[in-house]
């Protein structure tokens, strides 16, 4: 790596694309190049800064359009593609499946083969990183009522981590997938492996769970409940809340992410985990506590359980040490730390979150909320 190489980031504009632009740029790791088709989770806003300090490229496009992303890396030759852009709302797939298929599948099959064609005609391309989730091994079961101490997480992670059940995730766990959305990710992933295996593609799969941090479109959990306790609206909280979630900060992801870029084995798999599993009902509390010890606006009463998401994930829980050990990374974020910070970030940031929210955004919030 030298900071004359070129990055391409797809879906950069969405939450972890910008997070993990903003990293690049911070770490002076080189060019950036931003290729984003702005969909409804795209938000050029974020990136506003940088787009106009020039500090990195951007593109409207679709990773699906094959002449645009041919001439692309014809132009910008990358040293690294990332590929980010994906459809990446499990209540979305469930509600209409095909975005999934089309961006998801179909859209990384489009750039595989571009970033093919671009290798074949004597692009020096390191890396092909396809940004996976730890959805696509489906869900673990709960053992514990209340969380039991992980044993060797000391020396894993460096800290007490507690869990819910014995089972973890790990690179070679089978392939399960409970949802449209998380079925699409499978099929990225596979064939991202595929172009590695088949035409030598220098691909690296990542995998990671349950993201958290700033720029976060408030369809998702976290930024759906702050708000939501901002504008006195109720919590909805699927099925009982016991659901339990693996919660990263987002900057460790993304640092897990360059680890892999710069570092990882072609053609492998390489989880990344919080170690901090928390019930949904036990996170939405916490982050009741945070608002109102810094606003005092109390929230509580508006905790309503309404009717679950269909086939819903009970527990995800990764086992990362294939990543701590190979890639020399681990997530550094202490967990109260983080949700501070992000809790923190959005009632800094109200305006970003209100510009969202009082668009389109309402009409998809009535079709999956009202009546529920
Ligand atoms: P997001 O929905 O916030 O952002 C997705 C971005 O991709 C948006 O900017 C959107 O405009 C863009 N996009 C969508 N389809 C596109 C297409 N066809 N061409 C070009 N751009 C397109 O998603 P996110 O939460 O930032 O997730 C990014 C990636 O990380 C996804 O692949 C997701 O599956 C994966 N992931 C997310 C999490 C998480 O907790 N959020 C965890 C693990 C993995
Ligand atoms: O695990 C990684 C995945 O995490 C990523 O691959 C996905 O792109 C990302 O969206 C996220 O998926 P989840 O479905 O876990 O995230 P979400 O924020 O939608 O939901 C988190 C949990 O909270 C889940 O158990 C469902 C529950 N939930 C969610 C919403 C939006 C509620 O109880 N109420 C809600 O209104």
């Amino acid at each position: 790596m030298n900071n004359t190489d070129t990055w391409l980031v797809t879906g950069g504009a969405g939450f972890i694309g910008v997070n993990f632009v903003k990293m690049l740029l911070a770490e002076k790791l080189g060019r950036v190049v931003v290729l984003d088709a702005l969909t409804y989770a795209g938000n050029i806003r974020s990136l506003e800064s940088e787009i106009e300090s020039g500090a990195i490229e951007f593109v409207k496009g679709d990773i699906g359009d094959s002449q645009l992303v041919a001439g692309l890396l014809a132009r910008i030759r990358p040293a690294y593609i990332v590929n980010f852009a994906a459809e990446s709302h499990v209540d979305r797939s469930v509600d209409n499946p095909r975005p999934f298929v089309e961006a998801n599948i179909l859209g990384t099959q489009n750039l595989l083969e571009c970033a093919r064609q671009y290798v074949k005609n004597g692009g020096e391309l390191r890396k092909f990183v396809q940004i996976g989730t730890d959805e696509v091994y489906g869900d673990l079961d709960m053992d514990f009522d209340e969380p039991q101490l992980l044993e060797g997480a000391e020396a894993l992670v460096g800290r007490e981590v507690r869990v819910f059940g014995r089972e973890t995730f790990s690179e070679s766990s089978p392939l399960k997938p409970s949802s449209p959305y998380s079925a699409s990710k499978a099929a990225a992933d596979m064939m991202a492996l595929a172009y590695h295996r088949t035409f030598g593609l220098p691909v690296v799969v990542t995998r990671c769970s349950n993201n958290y941090g700033p720029y976060q479109f408030p369809e998702k959990l976290i930024p759906l409940m702050i708000n939501n306790i901002m504008e006195g609206r109720s919590l909805p909280v699927y099925g009982k809340g016991l659901n339990v979630r693996d919660w990263i900060y987002v900057d460790d992801h993304c640092s897990g992410v360059i680890a892999a870029a710069l570092n990882g084995r072609l053609g492998e798999v390489y989880n990344f985990g919080g170690y901090y599993e928390a019930r949904n009902i036990d996170l939405i509390n916490m982050l009741i506590d945070l608002v109102r010890e810094s606003e005092g606006i109390n929230g509580s009463g508006l905790v309503t359980y309404v009717s679950d998401r269909p086939g819903h994930d009970r527990r995800y829980a990764m086992d990362a040490s294939k990543s701590i050990q190979e890639l020399g990374w681990k997530p550094e974020v202490l967990p109260e730390d983080g949700m501070k910070r992000t809790v923190r970030w959005y009632l800094d940031n109200l305006p970003w979150v209100r510009d969202i929210v009082e668009g389109e955004y309402r009409s998809y919030y009535e079709k999956m909320y009202s009546n529920r």
